[in-house]
């Protein structure tokens, strides 16, 4: 896992742009500013999780980032209609996924649903992007306990071996989609209740290497402090990932950071 170029900046487009046209050209007009930046980027400097049918066409274009989906089906292969499992979308072009977004759990995810799809996604070697967050705070802080479970219920069907694959995404859902993001303090003391909890699941020395990433109204003007002090391997952006100018600046500030 550690291979991946850090920072992780992964965008995800919910359900833009409009038209597979308009997908298009945002990735050709992301790949010339990566190609354009003074600052040196990694070849792949981006991730960006769109809609499963744009998967294919923008897998084929995108020459600097990943491309891939925002949630899989945990359902078995087979006789289920309307579900889309982890290996077709790989085979579709898909490099990574996300699952447990909080707008997919708010759809009716459960815990069990969010395990099968984990042990789907990672059997089939796909990156998987595993976000948590609480809903509100205490000031006891009793949330940090109720992300634990969370993340132990998430995780419940998927063996050890497979967690190489895994990244966690801490996305308070107070601060998704909204005006004010957490602080890089914050963030930071979450961070370390993740990784505290994940030592509990797998042991420390996974808990010190696995890539966090932060997502919640992060910015072209925060997304650098998450990195620099929220303690985070990376970035989960919705907002500004669907306008080219400001997830470039993002990937280019953050590179580097
Ligand atoms: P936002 O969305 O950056 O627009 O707050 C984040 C997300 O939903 O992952």
């Amino acid at each position: 896992m550690n291979k991946r170029p850090l920072p992780i900046i992964v965008g995800n487009w919910k359900t833009t742009p409009a038209t597979l046209a308009e997908a298009l050209k945002f990735i050709k007009q992301l790949d010339a500013k990566c190609v354009a930046s003074k600052k040196k980027l990694p070849k792949k400097a981006y991730y960006l999780a769109v809609p499963d049918i744009f998967i294919p066409f923008l897998a084929d274009i995108s020459k600097r980032g990943y491309i891939g989906s925002q949630n899989v089906s945990g359902v078995a292969p087979g006789q289920t209609t309307g579900a889309t499992i982890p290996s077709q979308l790989v085979s579709g072009g898909a490099d990574f996924t996300l699952i447990g977004h909080s707008e997919v759990r708010a759809r009716g995810e459960t815990a069990e649903d969010r395990s099968h799809k984990l042990a789907l996604s990672l059997q089939g070697k796909m990156t998987t992007v595993l976000c948590v967050g609480e809903e509100t705070r205490d000031k006891e802080g009793k949330y940090l306990g109720v992300l634990e479970a969370d993340i132990k219920k998430s995780l419940s069907l998927v063996t050890r071996s497979l967690f190489e694959n895994l990244i966690i995404a801490y996305e308070p859902v107070w601060a998704i989609g909204g005006k004010t993001a957490a602080t890089p303090q914050e963030c930071f003391e979450v961070v370390i209740a993740l990784r505290r909890a994940l030592a509990n699941i797998a042991g420390i020395d996974y808990a010190k290497k696995v890539h966090v990433l932060y997502g919640g109204t992060v910015t072209e003007d925060n997304a650098r402090t998450f990195i620099q002090d929220g303690g985070v391997d990376g970035l989960l952006i919705g907002r500004a990932s669907q306008d080219v100018a400001a997830f470039s600046n993002i990937i280019k500030n953050c590179h580097g950071a």
